[in-house]
């Protein structure tokens, strides 16, 4: 049985999260949601939890978890030594939508860290995390709420969708702000790397700390990969999902969405909003003989409404049944577009139009 418990997301009910932390204490699975994406969340001290929780998700025991607290000082028994750039990051972007990966102390479980020597730590912003972690008094290890490979949780329902009474709690505080995971800096390497882009870009952080490396985010699958969550054919939708990249990159995967839908499929399409103006051969011919076969979802207009809505878009178009889904590539190189366009290019597994 899964409970859920319906949390106003400024100000939970003390009540509610208590009862949510006491779980957490006895070694229950609590989903709760961060600024980012649903978590689903352990005692990281408890490693029979831990296996529960890697079991409850389907998720490889090779793949490390990001242990979440609330308190700077309770990083210290954490890692067995805090490299210098430490303090200067926290100061600037905890709590927030930045994750550090640091040396880990011999009392951390392995299994939490995949048996890496190393540990990822974040201290998340959002006022029900807080209210959770700060109440359970432990340092909580939790991955994105979802099934394995499936798209992250925005909203309570996406973490019920996969994980309904395999979880003894969620504290559904309504949608996500960010919607794209954090961003995982290593910094037991000098320059600091990152190793998965998120809400704080590159600059942000080169501001900080000066010089920051980007690891190549997609490795092939026969590569030692140092954050397992490189791995390709992640954040998958069911359907499979192809990229559309290149000056024509619109006109062509409408042509193609089309054409599809011609053929008796259904097609999903991801645009940005706006880029259908002036696509009017579209328009009319999805209205003609597609209208039921297309599914449309623009994204927004700016970088930060697509990261918000991304995920939720992948999992409306797979409910909608989508047999193919095809997307506009996003690939700047800064910004917040580099967290969607890696989300998204994973999402793809490879499958990428350049016109
Ligand atoms: O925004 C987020 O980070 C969300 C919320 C819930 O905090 N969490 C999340 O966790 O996305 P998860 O487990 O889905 O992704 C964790 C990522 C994976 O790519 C994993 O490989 C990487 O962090 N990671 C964890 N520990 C690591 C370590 N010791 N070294 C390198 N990468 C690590
Ligand atoms: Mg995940």
């Amino acid at each position: 049985m899964t409970e859920v418990f319906e949390v106003n997301p400024e100000q939970p009910d003390p009540e509610l999260i208590g009862r949510a932390a006491a779980r957490l204490r006895d070694g229950g699975l609590v989903a709760f949601p961060t600024e980012t994406v649903y978590g689903l969340g352990v005692n990281a001290l408890d490693r029979t939890a831990v296996r529960r929780l890697f079991q409850a998700k389907g998720r490889p025991s090779t793949d490390p978890l990001i242990v979440h607290i609330t308190a700077i000082q309770t990083v210290k028994p954490l890692v067995s030594q805090v490299p210098a750039v430490v303090e200067t990051l926290a100061a600037r972007f905890w709590p927030g939508p930045l994750t550090l990966v640091l040396p880990r102390s011999p009392a951390v479980p392995p299994e939490v860290t995949a048996s890496l020597d190393t540990i990822a730590v974040r201290m998340p912003a959002h006022p029900v995390a807080h209210a959770l972690i700060t109440a359970a008094a432990i340092p909580v290890a939790a991955p994105s709420a979802n099934l394995f490979s499936r798209p992250s949780p925005t909203r309570a329902a996406h973490v019920l969708e996969d994980l309904r009474g395999r979880i003894d709690i969620v504290l559904d505080a309504g949608e996500t702000a960010v919607g794209v995971e954090s961003t995982v800096l290593d910094v037991t390497s000098d320059p600091p790397v990152i190793l998965r882009p998120g809400a704080v870009t590159p600059e942000m952080l080169r501001e900080v700390v000066g010089t920051v490396r980007i690891r190549e985010t997609n490795a092939a699958p026969t590569e030692s990969m140092p954050s397992p969550g490189l791995l390709e054919r992640h954040y998958s939708p069911r359907a499979p999902l192809t990229l559309y990249d290149g000056p024509n990159a619109v006109t062509t995967l409408l042509r193609e969405a089309v054409a599809a839908a011609a053929l008796g499929q259904r097609v999903g399409v991801l645009v940005m909003s706006g880029d259908l103006d002036g696509a009017f051969f579209f328009t009319a011919e999805r209205k003609a003989l597609a209208q039921d076969r297309i599914t449309l979802r623009e994204l927004g207009t700016d970088l930060s409404d697509v990261a918000r809505s991304l995920y939720a878009a992948l999992r409306d178009l797979d409910s909608a049944g989508a047999d193919v889904i095809l997307a506009r590539a996003f690939s700047q190189a800064d910004g917040l577009g580099l967290a969607i366009g890696d989300r998204l290019r994973r999402a793809a597994a490879g499958r990428v139009v350049h016109t």
